[in-house]
C-alpha cells in the first residue's frame, strides 16, 4: 500500500484542519469519512426515516447515492447529485449522526465505499475507525487528542450561537455513543502515534505529522 495516513480521534481534536494541512504539505488526497456518515444521516432525516430505529435505518442504508471528493482544498460531498457540504454541518444532523453511524449496515456500506476511494493510497483519511477497521495496514496511524475544554472551545468557535458548555455537553454525548457502540467503536489503534494537540498550534501539529510520515 502506498502512503495512507490514518487520522483518528474525537471531535474537536483538530482532525479536519490537520488532515487537510498534512495532505497539502505532502501532495496527497484527503478523505473526510465523518462527512459520509453525516451525508447518510442528512438523507435519512430528509426521507423521514426514524433515526433512532436501527432496523428502519438499516433497511434504507443502501439507497442514497453518495459521492465524495478528495481535494483537500474543496472536499465536496453530494447525495444523489445534490451538494450537501453545508447542510451536513447543521445541528439536526449533528444530533442524529452517532445513532445512524452505530447501525452495522450503514458502516458496512460506508467502509466499503471508503476502501474503494482509498484504493492504492496516496491519501490522508480522517475518521474514528480508520487505523482499526477501514485501513488497518496503513503505514502511518495518528490518534489526535485534546482536553475536553480545548475541544469544546475550538468547536464552539466554528459554530455560530453555540456556548462552550452546550458544545462540551454535546461532544461528551457523541463521544460516549461513538466509543461504546458495538460495531467499530472509536478507539486508538495499538500501533497509532498519539498526538495531544491541546497546547500546540495547527502548523506545529502538521509539521510533527509530516515528520512522522517522512521517517
Ligand atoms: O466533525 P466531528 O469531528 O464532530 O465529527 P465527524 O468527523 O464529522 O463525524 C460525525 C460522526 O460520524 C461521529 O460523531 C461518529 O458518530 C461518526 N463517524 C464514525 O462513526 N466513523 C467514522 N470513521 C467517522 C465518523
Amino acid at each position: 500500500m502506498t502512503l495512507v495516513i490514518a487520522m483518528d480521534g474525537p471531535s474537536g481534536s483538530g482532525k479536519s484542519s490537520v488532515s487537510k494541512g498534512v495532505a497539502r504539505a505532502l501532495g496527497l488526497r484527503y478523505l473526510d469519512t465523518g462527512a459520509m456518515y453525516r451525508a447518510m444521516t442528512w438523507w435519512m432525516l430528509r426521507e423521514g426515516v426514524p433515526v433512532d430505529d436501527p432496523s428502519a435505518v438499516a433497511a434504507r442504508a443502501g439507497e442514497p447515492g453518495l459521492s465524495c471528493g478528495t481535494d483537500p482544498d474543496s472536499p465536496e460531498i453530494s447525495v444523489d447529485g445534490t451538494d450537501v457540504s453545508g447542510p451536513i454541518r447543521g445541528s439536526e444532523v449533528t444530533g442524529a449522526v452517532s445513532a445512524v453511524a452505530a447501525v452495522p449496515e450503514v458502516r458496512e456500506r460506508l467502509v466499503a465505499l471508503q476502501r474503494e476511494i482509498i484504493g492504492a493510497g496516496g491519501i490522508v483519511v480522517e475518521g474514528r475507525d480508520i487505523g482499526t477497521v477501514v485501513a488497518p495496514d496503513a503505514p502511518v496511524k495518528i490518534y489526535l487528542t485534546a482536553s475536553p475544554e480545548v475541544r469544546a472551545r475550538r468547536r464552539s468557535r466554528e459554530l455560530t450561537g453555540a456556548t462552550v458548555l452546550a458544545t462540551q455537553a454535546d461532544m461528551a454525548r457523541r463521544d460516549r455513543l461513538d466509543s461504546t457502540r458495538k460495531t467499530d467503536p472509536l478507539t486508538r489503534a495499538a500501533d497509532a502515534v498519539e498526538v495531544d494537540t491541546s497546547s500546540l498550534g495547527l502548523s506545529e501539529v502538521i509539521s510533527e505529522i509530516v515528520h512522522i510520515a517522512n521517517r
